[in-house]
This record gives structure tokens, sequence and C-alpha cells, in this order.
């Protein structure tokens, strides 16, 4: 439970808008008084989560996931509670005072947060010697010699690695780093002989999480090197994943959203350059291939890629690799064949930003470039050769989420190769399209709340969404004073805390707050309640549905009794005892479901 103090978070909740906190990360459409999206916590093709700025919560009916914006980031982000509090205080500009927590999280907490101080310390100090010292005149020769102005450099932080382990060294004695954070960053890394700097005369780019923090950097070579790597990155650390992180994206994510479409190059220059000239749409993944993940993230943003990759065989084989991990996404997916031996970067330096915009608006679907380029080929004039091709493009055809997708494909396919309809279309059929897959790793597994509802009592269960909805009907609950109603009876305990809390459900701030203070399934679970129709009927039958719960009750502690009566050794004076509660229970149980004596 939360140490920080219930009226902070009070005010930290109130100050925050769920919506924009949730919409940094999902792509959100307005639906009444809600908001809807494509849920980040499962892989969904339609929405099912639910944003309600008026009860300051998300809910997704998919999975049951849902709570307030510091549950929010929780789940999403990994943070830990106090975390997520205070990144939305941060945001609200609130103070908040340090406490002491679980060990274990506020050691790792700590690392993160030691870490990205770390990087974001580096990147300026690079960027200062890339800008300004005498140290980094080779980078700057080097930035001269591709065309990257010095805005353009100050607006990614670009930076140069010196060849000197000592200046490292002194930096990191002036900011007090230690050599043991120096290596769980990369920035050090170390051999037999010892710790020394992983980039060495190196022009430096800062990679960014969603929130625009350093978390690691790529570091390019100034001159070919036949022995080194012309790209080096950061080693996967517990801020750095390359399979989560998209270069570019914190910058790009507004351009992306708005478009609903987003280019996709292969290198961290070429999101620069192609930024730079006016198409802020644009990402690469850090040097491997796109994963499920980053095919989930662009989703939310977009409904369309870009793939802008080299027209050589390497680029088309790279392309399809790309396609067969974004198309079961739902995305719609492009391709830009660039000229041989051309990247994003040399064109827009070739022909200007224009040419390059008009090379993005001429996008072909991708199953349709790769058809092109398979007819290009003189051996397809062979009907063997069309058909072996046609068994590899069914198998992407496949993938594409949609049915109508497929049908077109299929149609396309079908008229370009030649070949029979019916015979791609049974090609296609012979795998069927894959089911929704299970949840990725880092994603809601466990649905939480589902389970709590489920084990929820039916009629309990409708007295809970009737007080959550009806204002007259909580008033009135809140006024039954029998503590004693619901015990031990199963499956009251998401009632019992409506009817024993002090929260409004009108008033968003209150109910976040009083969300805020429960576990993660209870959370999830009454905002699932929380989100559902407001249930049909009104005080009467609440008051109804209170009585059959007592009746319930009672019917409960008559088995319970009449259980434990049956237990051998009970002392007499105490089995005579309970024989009468029960006679008295049947009598009181009797009294009540009599119906009513007439008054006719
Ligand atoms: N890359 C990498 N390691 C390498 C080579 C490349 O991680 N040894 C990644 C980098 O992110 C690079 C991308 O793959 O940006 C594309 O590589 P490539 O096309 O070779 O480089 P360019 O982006 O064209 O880089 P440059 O223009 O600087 O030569
Ligand atoms: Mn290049």
């Amino acid at each position: 439970m939360p140490r920080i103090p219930e009226e902070t978070i009070q005010q930290v909740l109130a100050a925050t808008d769920i919506v924009e906190v949730v919409g940094r990360y999902v792509k959100l459409r307005r639906a009444g008084g809600n908001f809807v999206g494509l849920c980040p916590f499962h892989n969904e093709k339609s929405p099912s989560f639910n944003v309600s700025p008026s009860r300051s919560s998300y809910h997704c009916f998919g999975c049951g996931a849902g709570g307030t914006a510091i549950r929010f980031l929780m789940e999403h982000d990994g943070m830990t509670f106090v975390e997520s509090v205070k990144r939305l205080a941060d945001a609200a500009g609130i103070r908040i005072e340090e406490e002491v927590w679980d060990a274990n999280a506020e050691k790792a907490a700590k690392l993160r947060s030691a870490l990205i101080r770390l990087h974001q310390t580096a990147a300026a100090w690079y960027h200062q010697l890339l800008m300004k010292s005498p140290l980094g005149e080779p980078g700057r020769a080097y930035l001269k010699s591709r065309g990257i102005t010095s805005a353009v450099a100050k607006n990614w932080q670009i930076g140069y690695a010196p060849g000197s382990p000592q200046l490292l060294r002194q930096w990191a004695g002036e900011n007090r780093f230690s050599q043991a954070l120096l290596l769980e960053s990369g920035i050090l890394t170390e051999n037999e002989r010892g710790a020394y700097p992983r980039f060495r005369d190196r022009l430096m780019f800062p990679i960014r999480n969603d929130n625009g923090e350093v978390i690691a950097f790529s570091g390019r070579l100034l001159q070919a090197d036949a022995k080194a790597a012309k790209y080096l990155n950061s080693p996967e650390t517990p801020i750095f994943s390359k399979s989560k992180v998209l270069f570019g994206f914190d910058k790009s994510r507004r351009a992306i959203s708005k478009a609903g479409q987003v280019i996709v190059c292969e290198g961290q220059i070429d999101v620069i350059m192609v930024f730079e000239a006016g198409l802020e749409n644009v990402v690469a993944s850090q040097g491997t291939a796109f994963t499920e993940h980053h095919g989930r993230l662009l989703k939310r943003h977009a409904d369309e890629v870009v793939l802008c990759f080299d027209s050589d065989n390497a680029g088309l084989k790279a392309a399809e690799r790309t396609f067969q991990i974004l198309a079961p996404t739902g995305l719609n997916i492009k391709m830009v064949a660039l000229p041989q031996g051309e990247d994003p970067d040399s064109l827009i330096r070739k022909e200007g930003a224009d040419a390059f915009a008009n090379r993005i608006a001429g996008a072909v679907e991708f199953l349709d470039y790769q058809m092109d380029h398979a007819m290009a080929n003189p051996a397809m004039e062979q009907m063997g050769e069309r058909v072996r091709f046609a068994e590899k493009v069914a198998a992407n055809i496949r993938l594409l989420e949609s049915p109508m997708a497929r049908e077109t494909a299929m149609q396309r396919v079908a008229l370009r190769l030649g070949l029979a309809d019916a015979s791609i279309r049974r090609q296609v059929g012979a795998g069927t399209q894959p089911k929704e897959k299970p949840s990725a790793p880092g994603a809601v597994g466990d649905r939480p709340g589902r389970n709590l509802l489920g084990s929820q009592d039916k009629t309990a269960l409708l007295l809970c969404r009737m007080a959550l909805n009806k204002p007259e009907v909580l008033k009135w609950l809140r006024t039954v004073d029998r503590p004693d109603l619901l015990s031990g009876l199963p499956g009251t305990e998401l009632l019992g805390l409506v009817w024993q809390g002090r929260f409004d459900p009108m008033d968003a701030t209150s109910m976040s707050s009083f969300l805020a203070t429960l576990d993660r399934n209870t959370e999830s679970a009454l905002t699932q309640v929380l989100a559902g129709a407001e249930p049909k009927g009104g005080l009467e039958d609440a008051q109804q549905a209170l009585a059959s719960l007592e009746l319930l009750r009672m019917q409960t502690q008559i088995q319970q009794l009449q259980t434990q009566l049956k237990t051998h050794g009970l002392p007499a004076d105490r089995a005579m005892e309970m024989q009468r509660k029960v006679i008295s229970l049947q009598k009181e149980y009797l009294d009540r479901i009599r119906p009513e004596p007439d008054s006719g």
C-alpha cells in the first residue's frame, strides 16, 4: 500500500488528465464521453480499450486491465507505484517527499534513474565536445562531410566520443559516476586488461525512450575501418532494450499519429535527414530486425507503414521480414524501393526533400512491389517458377490481418501471375489465418481483475454496479448500518468496498484516489465494474438485492453451522448453542421468505 500521503496522491490525480497520460502511448479516439483505442496490454485488432475522463480511469474489455493513471504507468512502463506517482507529480508540478520503500523495487528504480542520469549527462558531454571542443574537430569535419548542419546536430544532440580513456575517466570523476555504473551502462567495457571506453573516436547518436530520456548510444566510425563495426550500440541494460525502442520515436510520435502513417528507414542518419526534410513521421529500428513489440507500438499510432529500403536483394529480404512481423498487427504495409545503393539520406542530399516526399507519396503495397520485382526476372516466364513464387506470396497474404485485405491481395496476385483465382485461394487457405497471439512478455498476462470479478456473487455485483451508477442507491446503501450483513458471504468483496468506502463515484478525483489505494486485482476489477453499462432498476431493486443477499448469508450460515455440528467431539453445551442458533436462523429465514400477509 502506498506510503505517499493520501492527500498527495489525491492532489496528483486531480491534476492529472488521464486522457493525456494514456494518449501519449495509445492512439485514442473520442467515443461519446469516453475515449477508445487499441489496448497496449494485449494484442488486439479492434479497440476494446476505454479511457474515461469522468472516472479518471481506463479499462480494457478485452484483457481486463484497468485502473488509474498511476496504474497505467506502472503496467505500461514497469514503474513502481512511487515512480509512477512521481512521474505524474512532476508533470503536474507537485512536489513529493522522499520516503523509504520496498527495498528491491527501490534498488531497481534507483539503478534505472542513475543510468538515465548518466546517459543524459554523457549525451550533453559528447554533444558539447562535438560542438565546441578542439577535440571535437574530427567530428565536426565528419558532420560537414555528411551535410549535417549544427542546428540539426543540436536538435538530435549528436556528439563526439573522444579516443582518450583519460578524458572519460576525468569526466566521470568530476560527475561522480562510479566505474560500476559506467560498466553497467556499457559506456565503459572491459577485457582482461581492465575497463576502457566502448565508444572511441566515434560520432555519437543518443537513443531515447518514449519520454525523450537518453537510454543508450549508437556510435558511428568517422573513418571507414575494415576491422571495426561501422555502428556500435550500447548493450542491453535495465533501461535499454533494442527490441523495444525505435530510433526517433520520441520526436516523431506526434507526426505519426497525425499522419496515421509511419515511414520506416534502416538507419539513424536516415531518420534524422528525413525528419529534418519535413517528413517528421519517421523511425528506424535500432540496427536490428523489427519485433512484434515494435509492430504493436506503431499500430497504436498509425494504420500504414512505408518501408524505405534498398531495392537490392538484401533490401527486399529485409523488407519482407519486416512485412512478416508487421502485417499480423493489421498495419497496411507499403514499400518505396530506393535506387540501388541509395538510402533516404543520400537521396535527399542528391534530389532534395520534395523529390523524396514524392517517392513516399508513390509508395506501393508491399505485395505489389514484391510481384513487380519478381516479374522482372525472366525465369518467371515459366509456369513452374510462377507457381513457386505464388506459394511464397500466399504465405505472406496469409499474414494479412484483415479478410478484405487478403481478398484483394489474392485477386491481384492471380491476375498478375496469370494463375487461376482458385489456386491462389487454395494456397492461402492451406494455412489458416493465425488467431490472436497470446500477449507478449511484459504485457498483462494474467488478466488482472478477471478472476476477482468472476468470483463475485451476481447479486452482490449487480448491487455494486447500481451503487456506482445511481447516487440515490449509494446514498441509501451507505445509511444501511449492517456491518455483519456481508460477513462470511463469499463474493461480496467489491460490494463491501463500495459500501464501506468514502469515495464519490461521480467525482473523478475522489474515485481515482480511492482506486489508487487498492491492489492491482481489486483496482482493475472495480474499474471494470465502473466501465460497465449502467444497470437497469432503481432504489427498490437495490433494496431487494440487498435483502436477497441477506437471505443468502443466512443460508450460508445455516449450512456452515450444520457442517460444524457434524464434527465429532463438540462440547455438548457448544453443540446445543449452535443447534439453537440454527433453529432461530431457520425460523427467521422462513419468516422472511414467507409472502407478506395480504392486506386485501
Ligand atoms: N548498423 C549497426 N551496426 C553496423 C552497421 C549498421 O547497428 N555495423 C545499423 C545502424 O543503425 C545503421 C543501420 O544499421 O544506421 C543501417 O546500416 P547501413 O545502411 O550500413 O548504414 P547507414 O544508415 O547508411 O549509415 P551511414 O549512412 O552512416 O553509412
Ligand atoms: Mn547511409
